[in-house]
């Protein structure tokens, strides 16, 4: 089936076809799936991972094993399940990228090609790929940071998120690829833990309140970095994705802001509800590429071109995670 739709100048056809969710085992892509089965049907969506054991599998949903570098297989799945549309969420964090340098490189830089180019193709319709907070260096403001502003990212998963965003630009302009994208802050969540970031330490330190009363934390103090509650930001993605593409004035990939807090004042709020809770600062490597990060973001762009508006603020985020860890949440 195709839709078909008017630009100013002429019809253009819209192939539907099914979604494929790349990184599906993944802390976004667990709660992708949900919100996407929930929105267009478990039939319409395939989770693609490369373990094949997959975490958090919804038995309605097809799973299919896949490594985004292996790009004949990719074009074999897309054929195979008439996919139009790629949220692409397989790559390597800030943290564990500065370990594995040249994997996290080609994992986050040539997925990110092999997608596009399938896309310029005529292969794939429209692709969602997140960036990060991580674009932005030591030479970038540090509040209300600005979308356009000194990208000088001095991490692996910055460089490649930077260079990330130029390329999906650069396809948008070039080729004409409907390629969305967001930078998202530090992901709060508890379905599925996050893979070696930076911003993991907010998760964690409910985790050790909850089992341990105790938190030896590796971010120091007083490192403000931007958060958002795991609802919010795939509201976020879900909305961009169906935002009519003449209203985005961002090729690249949009600032998105909700809240930003260090690890004293969460660490404060976590003892109004665990009095007996003791934090104490271990800041190792991950404390400098926080330090390099902004502490608060100017989304303005993302409220103005498709709505964008947050929903959980501090507390609302603090109660969704002490009570989804206390009834269901990993270990
Ligand atoms: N949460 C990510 C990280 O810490 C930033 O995008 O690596």
């Amino acid at each position: 089936p195709y839709l078909l739709l008017r630009n100013n100048f002429c019809y253009i056809q819209i192939r539907m076809g099914k979604k494929l969710v790349i990184g599906s085992s993944g802390q976004i892509g667990v709660e992708l799936i949900e919100q996407l089965a929930k929105d267009f049907g478990a039939n319409q969506i395939i989770a693609a991972d490369i373990k094949s054991v997959l975490k958090g599998k919804n038995s309605a949903v097809e799973y299919v094993t896949l490594d985004i570098l292996d790009k004949e297989k990719l074009l074999k799945i897309i054929k195979e399940h008439n996919i139009s549309e790629v949220y692409l969420l397989a790559a390597m964090l800030s943290a564990i990228a500065e370990k594995n340098i040249q994997l996290a490189w080609d994992l986050n830089m040539k997925g990110l090609l092999n997608i596009l180019d399938l896309a310029k193709e005529k292969y794939i319709e429209k692709i969602f790929w997140p960036s990060s907070i991580a674009v932005f260096g030591p030479t970038s403001p540090k509040l209300n940071t600005p979308q356009s502003t000194l990208l000088e990212p001095n991490t692996v998963y910055g460089i490649s998120k930077m260079s990330g965003e130029r390329w999906c630009e650069y396809y948008f302009l070039k080729f004409g690829v409907d390629v969305r994208s967001l930078r998202y802050p530090g992901i709060l969540s508890y379905k599925s833990p996050p893979g070696g970031g930076t911003t993991d330490y907010a998760i964690e330190i409910f985790h050790a309140a909850i089992n341990h009363g105790f938190y030896d934390s590796f971010i120091s103090e007083e490192v403000t970095l931007p958060m958002v509650y795991m609802e919010d930001a795939i509201r976020a993605t879900t909305e961009i994705m169906q935002a009519d593409r003449k209203n985005l004035s961002i090729n690249s990939s949009y600032n998105l802001a909700a809240i930003s807090f260090n690890p004293e004042e969460i660490a404060n709020e976590i003892k109004l509800i665990f009095p007996e809770f003791k934090i104490t600062y271990s800041p190792d490597f991950r404390n400098k590429i926080a330090l390099s990060w902004p502490s608060t973001i100017d989304d303005s762009f993302a409220r103005k071109d498709w709505g964008w508006k947050h929903d959980f603020d501090l507390k609302k985020t603090i109660i969704e995670m002490v009570n989804g860890i206390k009834n269901s949440g990993f270990n």
